[in-house]
Parts: structure tokens; C-alpha cells; sequence
């Protein structure tokens, strides 16, 4: 009987303490596409947390690029995306967190799982994924951004 509630009780802890654990070790994407007109390039660097960068992409116009991870506990990818032909407009943006809120309130849900970001003329937007629309997150500035490893 006291094990049992023990257990309860460690269960119940848990439960409320760790709710976004439910996430840990599920599959997720985070895609990039590039819906800038006339053709342009868009240019991407993602890192993990205050980790590696992903190798630097030209995405060329209508493509779409995907990284594929599996999510632990404090996931945070970021990414830094520049607009061609001369590069100088820039977004830096959280592109994913391991966080049932930011999985929510952001990519609107886990189906499918994917946070798909749109770069467009204006900004980058973020699709809803319960909804399919499309949403303004950030505009473009022309920060000389400091986190840039090249
Ligand atoms: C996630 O990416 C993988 C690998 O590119 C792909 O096979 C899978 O279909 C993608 N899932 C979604 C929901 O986009
Ligand atoms: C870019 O600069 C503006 C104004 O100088 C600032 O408000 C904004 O937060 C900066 N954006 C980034 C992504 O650093």
C-alpha cells in the first residue's frame, strides 16, 4: 500500500513536473522554404543550442530544406537566414524548442511533425500546422550579426 502511493505520488510528480518529457526522444523537422520572388537565393546557418552549425545552404528559389532530429530535453535550434542576391537582409530566429508551448503556439502542433518557416519579400513566416496558414513572425533587418562562424 505505501509503495503503491509512493508510486502515485512519484508518478503524479512527474507527470506535472515533466509534462514536456513526453516530447523527448520524438522525431521532428524543422523546414526552411524559400518563397522570396524573382528567383533569389536564400542563404541558411542553423545551430543546436551552442552547438555545431549546420554546413551553410544557398536554397534556391521554391526549395526547401529540412534538418531531422530527434528532440531532448532543452532543444533549441536557431537559425540565421539572409536574403540574396547580396545577402545584407537578415532574420535570426528560434526555429524550434523543445517545448510543447513553442511546438503549440508556433508551429501550431505535431501534425505532422514539422515547423515549416517561409521566407518571403517581407519576412519570415511560420505555418500553422492545424490551420495551414501562414503567419508574419519576423521582418527582415540588416543586422551585422555577431554569431556567424565564417
Ligand atoms: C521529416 O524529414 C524526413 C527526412 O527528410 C522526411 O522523410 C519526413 O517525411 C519529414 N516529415 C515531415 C512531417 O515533414
Ligand atoms: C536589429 O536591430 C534593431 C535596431 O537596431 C533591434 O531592435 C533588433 O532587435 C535587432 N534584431 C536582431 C535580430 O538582432
Amino acid at each position: 500500500m505505501g509503495k503503491t502511493l509512493i508510486c502515485f505520488f512519484f508518478l503524479f510528480f512527474f507527470s506535472v513536473q515533466k509534462i514536456d518529457s513526453l516530447l523527448v526522444f520524438r522525431r521532428f523537422n524543422i523546414s526552411i522554404w524559400n518563397r522570396l520572388s524573382g528567383g533569389k537565393k536564400l542563404m541558411i546557418n542553423c545551430r543546436q543550442g551552442k552547438g555545431e552549425a549546420t554546413d551553410v545552404v544557398f536554397l534556391p528559389f521554391n526549395g526547401q530544406w529540412t534538418i531531422y532530429f530527434r528532440i531532448y530535453p532543452r532543444t533549441l535550434i536557431w537559425c540565421n537566414i539572409w536574403k540574396g542576391p547580396d545577402y545584407v537582409q537578415h532574420a535570426h530566429f528560434n526555429a524550434f524548442i523543445g517545448k510543447e508551448s513553442f511546438i503549440h503556439n508556433v508551429c501550431g502542433g505535431r501534425k505532422p511533425n514539422v515547423c515549416l518557416w517561409q521566407a518571403q519579400e517581407d519576412g519570415v513566416y511560420v505555418r500553422n500546422n492545424a490551420v495551414g496558414t501562414f503567419k508574419l513572425m519576423l521582418k527582415w533587418d540588416t543586422n551585422i550579426s555577431t554569431n556567424i562562424l565564417f
